[in-house]
């Protein structure tokens, strides 16, 4: 039995330690967010953040994720709600800042690869509140492969993080 830190709970598990973490989510734990792409770390579908760094879950493992602080696309509200200190009520209303914006900027075409792409846009403004269109372009691109959308809604998603970004400057600001 492993047990697993997913979205804030602790999850019990039981499965080999090699199993690819992708698999854990999506088949024991019901998770649907991460999607299997490649299964090869090649398109970013099934990134996870692993202690808030964006990881591919289809080749990390079930142990090596032990003990770590997962979050997946079905956590980014909770993990927005505790970074702000938000009420349990206020919490259950509100969406991650770059959730918003991925909904304001109707930036999915089939949406197959942006559960990746929100997760990578995370990471990259909870260390950069401020990125540049070149340092937004260097986090999609950069790491262990590019993350890849067939449907070419790239610019949509440079625009997504940039008024993600904007809009959790003005939180903070209130
Ligand atoms: S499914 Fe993991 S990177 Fe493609
Ligand atoms: S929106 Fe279709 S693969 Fe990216």
């Amino acid at each position: 039995m492993t047990t697993l830190a997913v979205n804030g709970m602790k999850r019990e598990v039981q499965a080999p330690a090699d199993t690819p973490l992708l698999y854990v989510l999506r088949n024991d734990l019901e998770l649907s967010g991460p999607q299997f792409g490649c299964g090869m770390a090649q398109c970013g579908a099934c990134s996870v953040l692993l202690n808030g760094k964006e990881v591919r879950s289809c080749i990390t493992t079930l142990g090596s994720a032990a003990g770590k602080e997962i979050t997946t696309l079905e956590g980014l509200s909770a993990r927005w709600a505790q970074q702000k200190g938000l009420s349990g009520a206020d919490a259950a209303k509100t969406l991650h800042p770059v959730q918003a914006a991925w909904i304001e900027e109707q930036t999915p075409l089939c949406g197959f690869c942006q559960n990746g792409m929100m997760i990578k846009a995370t990471e990259l403004l909870e260390h950069n509140a401020s990125p540049t269109v070149s340092e937004i372009k260097d986090a999609f691109t950069s790491g262990i492969s590019p993350h890849l959308c067939r449907c070419g809604s790239y610019t949509a998603i440079i625009q997504s993080v940039q008024r993600a970004a904007a809009s959790m400057a003005k939180r903070s600001e209130a």
